[in-house]
């Protein structure tokens, strides 16, 4: 009891300081999410164990109701995100690629990409049923009970044609006249002003109690469908978009269908010309396969149709010093130049440091220690630094040098295939690489074991405990629990998930292994041609992969690579005799 109220003291600790600079300084120490996070726990923990509840705390600030009641329901079907690029160039491998496997008249419906909160409403017999938030994209929350916030979202659907059951998805945004006037007003209410309208748009549909300030000053706007029956009513993506509208939505008045390659740049580069005074925040645009039975052909990935693509505006740039290098040694041996800088803020987001991604371009830019530069966030998230500012006429310049030897094993490096990259090819021999694989099998789409981090790996390594994944299944309590800074309750926990584990899809094993380039998504995809380790593993070096759909040379090469040291082999057999995997 003691301990819950330590905690609970520790969090309020944790939130107030979070709270004065964010409030006082405009500092973010930590990414919003996580904030509303740290709260939410505050709110549980206090309701759990009222006796500590005090009306002192965050929690009871107004506009702090977190939303720990609002229920998950499931999207019907799931509510993608956008495969995003930066440089228009990706659209052109895009365009020409389907093109080519289609035919020549294939149509593209070209949107706004609208920087709001998603939401996907389902109707049944023209009513609503729910309204989810995207959440984890398969299942979120339901915020039904606050949809009214939403000035333009139609409560029942119009016309007689209208599916039986329909799941419409749009954006949820405010516009920048009113987030300037509003934002001033909620500073009151919220106790801290909003660094953009996504934020704002969040924490008023997230709202427990609302207040008249917010009423109807949210608006919809539609962009594509989840589930609709009865299936095969709409066969055109812009035409679905413009029944919709006849059913009571409000869609994009910057939608367009073209075919030329040349009317989809220039409708990018009006848009790019324009977007300033479009009143509400876009972030790209958005280009989608009109039809919407080529749609269906082409399908998914886990993450995001393969059907459209969005191509993002870059945005602001701020000037910082290079304070260090440091070389960063990856899980499959690639080396990456990381630089860190005096931390720069970007709306609230503070950047410290950003890859310098290889040797190459460390020396086009011309970088070193002590050099001014021009940082910007690619997506506004990846930072990237984009050039050097400052002559470098200063003795306090210090030129970088990649290093020839691995800063942790001390093999010599050598260049990859494409010349571009710098490796350590020591694989399971180096001790950082060594870690990073072992973290990496127990990661969420390999054997999924919570709490396994880092720290933990790297004790056990460092300690001799652990040399590779298959040593992790034979760890006992006693030998972990000597060991200093080794949280105990977590320790048994680990020991007890790892003891009882057994069971893996031959899809999570594959990803397990970190074979380069193989993500959850293409293992899936490779996963289904066997029924057996063995066949897989006779196949990996007797066939082509290439046979196998969205495989190519490289990623063939790259498992073929793998499968061809014999110690790879009995690795992989003897965790196959350690767990049972489900093909
Ligand atoms: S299509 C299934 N169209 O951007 C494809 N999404 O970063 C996804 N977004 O999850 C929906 N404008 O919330 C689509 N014109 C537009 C959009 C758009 C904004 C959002 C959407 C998506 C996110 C991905």
């Amino acid at each position: 009891m003691k301990n819950i109220k330590n905690v609970i003291k520790n969090l309020r600790k944790k939130i107030k300081l979070y709270e004065y600079f964010y409030n006082v300084l405009n500092i973010s120490l930590v990414p919003d999410h996580k904030y509303d996070k740290l709260l939410e726990k505050l709110s549980f923990l206090e309701k759990k164990f009222s006796k500590y509840d005090s009306i002192n705390s965050p929690t009871k600030k107004i506009g702090n109701n977190f939303s720990n009641s609002f229920k998950l329901n499931n999207h019907i079907l799931p509510l993608l995100s956008l495969e995003s690029f930066y440089k228009i160039d990706y659209f052109y491998n895009f365009y020409d690629f389907f093109k080519k496997k289609y035919h020549k008249n294939l149509d593209f419906c070209c949107e706004l990409k609208i920087d709001g909160v998603a939401l996907n409403i389902l109707y049944k017999d023209n009513l609503i049923v729910h309204a989810l938030t995207r959440g984890n994209g398969y299942s979120g929350e339901n915020i039904t009970n606050n949809i009214n916030v939403i000035k333009n979202l139609p409560k029942k659907l119009l016309g007689k044609n209208v599916p039986k059951v329909l799941e419409v998805r749009g954006e949820v945004f405010i516009f920048k006249s009113d987030f300037f006037n509003l934002n001033k007003n909620l500073s009151n209410i919220f106790k801290k002003s909003f660094s953009n309208t996504r934020n704002i748009v969040s924490g008023i549909l997230r709202r427990k109690k609302n207040s008249k300030l917010f009423n109807k000053k949210l608006f919809f706007v539609a962009h594509s469908i989840g589930y609709v029956y009865p299936s095969n009513r709409f066969k055109s993506h812009y035409f679905m978009l413009k029944e919709l509208q006849t059913f009571g939505f409000c869609i994009n008045k910057y939608n367009y269908v073209y075919k030329q390659k040349y009317k989809i740049i220039n409708f990018f580069k009006k848009i790019l010309l324009i977007k300033e005074k479009i009143n509400f925040d876009i972030d790209g645009i958005v280009i989608k396969i009109d039809s919407i039975n080529i749609q269906k052909k082409i399908g998914n990935t886990s993450k995001f149709p393969k059907w459209a693509i969005a191509i993002k505006f870059n945005t602001q740039k701020l000037v910082t010093k290079i304070l260090s290098i440091n070389f960063k040694i990856g899980r499959t041996g690639v080396i990456t130049p990381v630089a860190r800088f005096v931390p720069v803020n970007f709306s609230g987001v503070i950047v410290k440091n950003a890859s310098l991604y290889n040797k190459n371009n460390i020396e086009s830019l011309k970088i070193s220690v002590g050099s001014n530069v021009l940082v910007k966030r690619k997506g506004n998230v990846i930072p990237k630094i984009v050039k050097v500012i400052s002559k470098k006429n200063d003795k306090s310049f210090k030129k970088i040098f990649f290093p020839k030897f691995c800063p942790s094993c001390s093999s010599k490096l050598v260049l990859n295939r494409s010349k571009k990259l710098y490796m350590c090819i020591n694989r399971v021999f180096c001790k950082s690489q060594k870690k990073k694989i072992i973290l990496h099998f127990f990661s969420k789409h390999g054997c999924n074991i919570k709490g396994i981090g880092p720290r933990t790996i790297e004790i056990l390594v460092n300690k001799k405990i652990v040399n590779n994944s298959l040593d992790m299944f034979n760890l006992n309590e006693k030998t972990l629990l000597n060991i200093k800074n080794f949280n105990k309750k977590s320790i048994i926990k680990i020991v007890k998930k790892l003891n009882s584990f057994k069971n893996i899809y031959f899809y999570n094993f594959l990803y397990a292994l970190g074979i380069p380039e193989i993500g959850i998504s293409l293992s899936k995809n490779i996963a289904k041609n066997f029924k057996s380790i063995e066949e897989f593993i006779y196949f990996s070096y007797n066939c082509n992969f290439t046979k196998i759909d969205n495989i190519g040379k490289k990623i063939s090469n790259n498992i073929y690579s793998f499968f061809i040291l014999k110690r790879n082999i009995i690795y992989v057999k003897e965790l196959s005799r350690k767990l049972k995997i489900i093909f």
